[in-house]
């Protein structure tokens, strides 16, 4: 049977720290689905359309790859889903806080759905697409931080080419 993993998140934009996490699962998981979360309490930078389509575009060559959305709860997604675990990065021990809450809360709820944390890899532990979009924002260098297309995209927003 394929092992088959879920990785949500809002991916507001996708960074080189959700695409390590990705590479990393897939060493673990035949198979990643990425779930974008419609989630109307964030703010976000890019629709829910420019998200989908900048991790498809980013990932466009992994086989072993492919990219959903859901509304609702996570949880629920899963379980109707062909997978049964859910990956998360942790980055600080700020991530474990808020990260454990959920987890048990989702083990809470049942329908057997685990999940299985991955600890950031040393050069990302300080990246997330908020501070990316600040850096962006301010007319800074972000290369090491997001995939060429994802610049392009920031930049386009923040109106700097
Ligand atoms: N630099 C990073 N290293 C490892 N994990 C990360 C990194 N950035 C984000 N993640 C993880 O990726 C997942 C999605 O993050 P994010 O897009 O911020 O969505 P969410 O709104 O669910 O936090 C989370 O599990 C988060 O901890
Ligand atoms: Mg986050």
């Amino acid at each position: 049977m394929k092992k088959i993993a879920v990785y949500p998140g809002s991916f507001d934009p996708i960074t080189y720290g959700h695409l390590d996490i990705i590479k990393r699962g897939l060493k673990v998981f035949d198979h990643v689905i990425v779930a974008v979360a419609c989630n109307s309490q964030k703010n976000a930078l890019f629709t829910f359309d420019e998200r989908v389509d900048l991790i498809r575009e980013v990932l466009k060559d992994e086989s072993r790859v492919t990219v959903d959305t859901f509304t609702g709860l996570l949880i629920d997604y899963v379980a109707a889903s062909e997978a049964s675990v859910i990956i998360r990065g942790l980055r600080a021990i700020s991530d474990f806080e808020y990260e454990y809450q959920i987890s048990q809360m989702n083990s809470s709820i049942g329908k057997g759905v685990e999940t299985l944390f991955m600890m950031t890899s040393l050069q990302y532990g300080y990246l997330s697409s908020s501070i990316v979009k600040e850096v962006c924002s301010l007319n800074g260098n972000i290369d090491g931080f997001v995939p060429p297309e994802v610049k392009k995209a920031l930049r386009l927003k923040y109106r700097l080419d």
